[in-house]
This record gives structure tokens, C-alpha cells and sequence, in this order.
């Protein structure tokens, strides 16, 4: 087993050298997956830039009704035209979203324990099978991993498993990177946390911006998509998505931040100008403000 004390200190990231050729397909790691799992990732990035946006709504299956989303029904499908894809649970797809938005749909396919339990970090288990989301017409379903913490090991079985069963029905994976509240965002945690992941299987990681997020991005041999966290003025959670597609990610999964914004309609578009089209922070900012209502 490899051993962690004594190992040479990491270093050289080929930062500016481009990922191994995928066989012609545009996603990072995805040259040698079958056509439907291909099909699907198709789906969730965008082929004219190779980025997506995602829209995560899932927070209420640990938090409740969350500031922002304390009527899904109301606030998710006016917001599905400006995204790529809609990342959340089966109840709130089958209650809010009609089947009419024609929108990619991620589903979040485990559950795990509320905010009121002390260690939040244990995990959970599977909150929907393959076949299930199969049935929902599931582009990809999300994985909720804990590395480093109480739930690392169940988790990391969960995501394998669902890995193994993906890969019968085509669906890709999302591998979530989940930061306990007394852990720091390093780039040494997320460097191992996406790398474990990418490596147990996952097709996308779903991480969250960092210093050094550029060796992150490129040790990673699979897309990395960023979560927003805490809600930022909206400035702020420009600059970050800008600073994260210029570092490597390939997009974003982001809630609070669009969906707690002053106008979410316009945050959304204004995360898939820097996302998509190459603005600056600052333009997608001016964006912003000029299509607030
Ligand atoms: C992840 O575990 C959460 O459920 C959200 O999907 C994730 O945190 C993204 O949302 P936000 O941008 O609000 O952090």
C-alpha cells in the first residue's frame, strides 16, 4: 500500500498542456465511455464551449425549505431556460418541475442526514437506484462523498456502486465533494478529495473553488464543476465562477448563489455569459445590472 509519510510533495500539474485526446469526444476523461453514457454527457455540456451550467436546488434534502427555495414550484422552472442542466432530488422534480421543461435533469441519488444531526459527515445510503433514474430520464445522478471524514468509506462504496450501475444503464456520475464545517478548503484537500473521486469512478466532479485551484483542475483527469456555497454579493460570485472556468473547471453546479440573488433570472444568465461566452467578471457583472429588472 502506498505509503503517505515520506512521499515526494507533488508538483508539476502540466499546467497548459491539454488532457490526453478523448478520441474526438469534447469532454475531459470520456474518450473511451460507451455512446449512451457519451449521449448523455452531450447533454449536460454545452458543445459549442465544452462548459455547463448547472442549477443545484437539491438543498432542501438535509436543510429544508432554504431561503430561495421555499417554493420550488415557483422558482425552478422560470430559471430552466438560462441553464444547461437541473441538479436536484426525485421529490422535487416529480412535485415542482413538469416534465414539459425540457431540461437535462441531474438527480441527487443519495440522501444523507440532516443539518440538526451532530456529525452531518457520517453520509447516508441510496435515496434512488439506476433504475429509477432511469426512469426519470436522468442524464446523471450525484453522489454525495465525504473524504477525510466519519462517512468516507460508505461513501466512497456508494459511489462505486453507483458507478458499476451507471455504467449498465449509461448514466454518468457525478462525484460530490462535501467539505465538513471544521475542514479547510485547501488545495491539498481538493487535489486528493477530486482525484479520489475521479479515480473510484466519477464522470464529473463537483467541487468547490480554492487557491491553487489550477492544479486541481489539472491533476483531475475528469471534468470539475464548481459549487457556489454561501450566497456572495453577486460581484463576488462572478469573479469566483470567472477565476474557476479561467483555472480549468468546466463549469459550474451552483444554488445559492443564483438562486438568493437580487434577480436570480438574471444571475443565471449572467453566470452562463462568463460560463459560456468568455466574459470577464466585470462585463457579466454590467450584464448583470442591465438585465436586473
Ligand atoms: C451540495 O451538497 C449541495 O446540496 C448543493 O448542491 C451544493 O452545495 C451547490 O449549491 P450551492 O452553490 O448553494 O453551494
Amino acid at each position: 500500500m502506498a505509503d503517505a509519510v515520506g512521499n515526494k510533495a507533488s508538483k508539476d500539474y502540466g499546467v497548459g498542456v491539454p488532457p490526453p485526446d478523448s478520441g474526438g469526444f469534447p469532454i475531459k476523461g470520456a474518450g473511451h465511455l460507451d455512446w449512451g453514457m457519451q449521449h448523455r454527457l452531450a447533454q449536460m455540456f454545452s458543445p459549442a464551449s465544452g462548459n455547463t451550467v448547472m442549477l443545484a436546488f437539491d438543498h432542501g434534502y438535509i436543510m429544508g425549505p432554504t431561503s430561495g427555495l421555499e417554493r420550488l414550484d415557483l422558482v425552478i422552472p422560470p430559471l430552466a431556460p438560462y441553464v444547461n442542466v437541473l441538479m436536484g432530488t426525485r421529490g422535487a422534480f416529480k412535485t415542482c418541475v413538469p416534465p414539459t421543461v425540457q431540461k437535462p435533469i441531474c438527480l441527487r441519488s443519495t440522501y444523507d442526514t440532516s443539518v440538526l444531526f451532530e456529525d452531518m459527515t457520517v453520509g447516508g445510503g441510496i435515496a434512488i437506484d439506476m433504475e429509477n433514474a432511469v426512469a426519470m430520464d436522468a442524464v446523471a445522478v450525484a453522489v454525495q462523498t465525504f473524504i477525510g471524514s466519519a462517512g468516507e468509506a460508505r461513501s466512497l462504496e456508494l459511489l462505486a456502486r453507483t458507478v458499476d450501475a451507471g455504467t449498465k444503464a449509461g448514466i454518468p456520475t457525478l462525484g460530490v465533494v462535501a467539505v465538513g464545517k471544521d475542514m479547510a478548503r485547501t488545495e491539498q484537500f481538493f487535489l486528493l478529495a477530486t482525484r479520489m473521486l475521479a479515480e473510484n469512478g466519477a464522470h464529473v466532479v463537483k467541487s468547490y473553488y480554492c487557491d491553487g485551484f489550477e492544479h486541481v483542475t489539472h491533476a483531475c483527469p475528469v471534468p470539475i464543476v464548481i459549487a457556489g456555497g454561501k450566497k456572495l454579493p453577486e460581484s463576488e460570485a462572478l469573479t469566483m465562477a470567472y477565476r474557476a472556468i479561467n483555472e480549468g473547471a468546466r463549469g459550474v453546479d451552483m444554488g445559492r448563489n443564483i438562486f438568493q440573488a437580487d434577480d436570480p433570472n438574471a444571475m443565471a444568465q449572467a453566470v452562463g455569459k462568463v460560463v459560456h461566452e468568455a466574459f470577464t467578471d466585470k462585463r457579466a457583472y454590467e450584464f448583470y445590472l442591465d438585465v436586473k429588472s
